[in-house]
């Protein structure tokens, strides 16, 4: 283990959720804990107001800018971890992960960008295996409580029945909590990206997107774009806008488990909406929302106006009391080989997008710093395959989650 003056870094501490991250990190570690982390960012002036917003003057701070890699390597060299919100990833993360890299420090992120993930691993993976550094993306509500959660519910099948589950559905029962602007950001430039180049089209709608090459796997993966009647949960069901993200991250779990959930695994998420009339009318109107919204997205005018005028700038989200207001609940229906079923549940306490990722993203970051490189080695991790059930208990203890089984039979 190297003697790093600190245990975490993060990096993007003036961000919406780097703010709520840094508040919790004082309220759970405070300045004095046997945990030493700093604050970093590209304002002195701006990280300062937070310091003092969080009563955190204690705690040190280091100025890099995502652009500068003589400004990163400084401000890596003195971590075993870095945690980055500095985002949209696809436009300012990639020097950040060249450094992290370079100099074998272990890294997480709550990037819910595919093709900006997919690019990093082409591109470092190697080079991460030489190093030993362990990269870890999607480390918040995208993907924790799906990738997790598939583990929680394999790991559950695997005692009661003694095998795991060939097919697994995640539907979110409810979900409470508003998006931010850097979200939003994020959102926006992926289908910029998509309407320009055919490539990544195609490539966002590959299920193994982000496997390692070779992975081998065939079984064909559904995706709800539509409003379908879901017979296992009994209700009408829609899309769910990190369905995208969140099946890819979880089939890459499998591969990097040595397909440890089966080889010929299927997994798919949407979001339940109801029974009757109602519920297939608000599961129409969540398809038409979300595909109209990526429409007027790749639109250069109609893009201009909805980021002019409508849509929340880098920096806005949703209010204290919105945080705390907020929540969700996903269930999970497996089925293995032989017919046997099980359903289990992953709660939350907080808005999913900022107070509850940020306790997330700061217990997966206090994970990171324990994992033996010699138990795992450098390369690009998913939250399954890396943090394992130990992130679990910490999410239960420390970051208001629930993991529990509901049925099996
Ligand atoms: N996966 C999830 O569940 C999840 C949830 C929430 C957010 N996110 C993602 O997390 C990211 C942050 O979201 P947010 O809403 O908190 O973002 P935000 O408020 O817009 O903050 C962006 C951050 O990036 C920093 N930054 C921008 N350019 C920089 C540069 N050149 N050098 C150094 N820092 C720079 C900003 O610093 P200044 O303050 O100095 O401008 C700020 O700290 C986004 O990509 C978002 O998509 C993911």
């Amino acid at each position: 283990m190297t003697t790093a003056k600190y245990d975490i870094v993060i990096f993007g501490a003036t961000s919406f959720v780097g703010q709520i991250l840094v508040g919790y990190m004082m309220q759970e570690y405070g300045a004095n804990s046997q945990l030493k982390w700093a604050i970093a960012g590209r304002s002195q002036e701006k990280l300062d107001e937070v310091k003092v917003k969080y009563n955190a003057q204690e705690i040190d701070l280091i100025l890099a800018n995502a652009s500068n890699e003589a400004e990163l390597t400084n401000m890596v060299k003195q971590t075993r971890v870095i945690v980055s919100t500095v985002g949209p990833y696809a436009l300012y993360g990639e020097p950040l992960v060249k450094v992290c890299v370079e100099t074998g420090t272990d890294y997480c992120d709550l990037t819910g960008e595919i093709q900006w993930y997919k690019r990093m691993v082409d591109r470092y993976e190697k080079s991460a295996q030489k190093t030993g550094a362990r990269i870890v993306h999607c480390s918040g509500f995208d993907s924790i409580p799906s990738d997790l959660g598939v583990l929680f519910l394999q790991d559950k099948a695997k005692d009661v029945f003694g095998e795991t589950c060939q097919k697994v559905k995640m539907r979110v029962a409810n979900l409470k909590g508003g998006a931010s602007g850097g979200t939003i950001a994020s959102m926006v430039n992926i289908a910029k990206e998509a309407a320009k180049d055919s490539n990544l089209r195609k490539e966002l709608k590959n299920p193994y997107s982000i496997c390692p090459e070779n992975h081998g796997f065939k079984s064909r993966q559904d995706n709800v774009s539509t409003a379908e009647f879901d017979e296992e949960f009994d209700c009408w069901v829609g899309p769910f806008v990190m369905g995208v993200v969140n099946t890819r991250v979880v089939h890459r779990s499998n591969a990097l488990l040595n397909n440890g959930y089966h080889s010929n695994f299927y997994y798919d998420e949407a979001m339940m909406m109801g029974k009757g009339r109602k519920g297939k009318s608000r599961a129409r109107n969540m398809a038409w929302g979300l595909n109209i919204f990526m429409l007027l997205a790749a639109i250069k005018p109609s893009r201009w106006l909805l980021e002019r005028f409508i849509l929340l700038k880098p920096g806005q989200g949703p209010t204290e009391e919105e945080q705390l207001k907020g929540y969700f609940k996903m269930q999970f229906i497996g089925i293995t080989e032989s017919g046997k079923k099980i359903k289990t549940q992953v709660t939350g306490d907080r808005d999913p997008g900022y107070g509850s990722t940020a306790k997330m993203l700061a217990q997966a970051a206090v994970r990171l710093s324990e994992v033996n490189k010699s138990e795992k080695a450098g390369g690009f991790w998913t939250p399954a395959s890396i943090y394992g059930e130990p992130l679990i208990n910490k999410l239960v203890e420390h970051s208001g989650l629930s993991f529990e089984v509901l049925e099996s039979e």
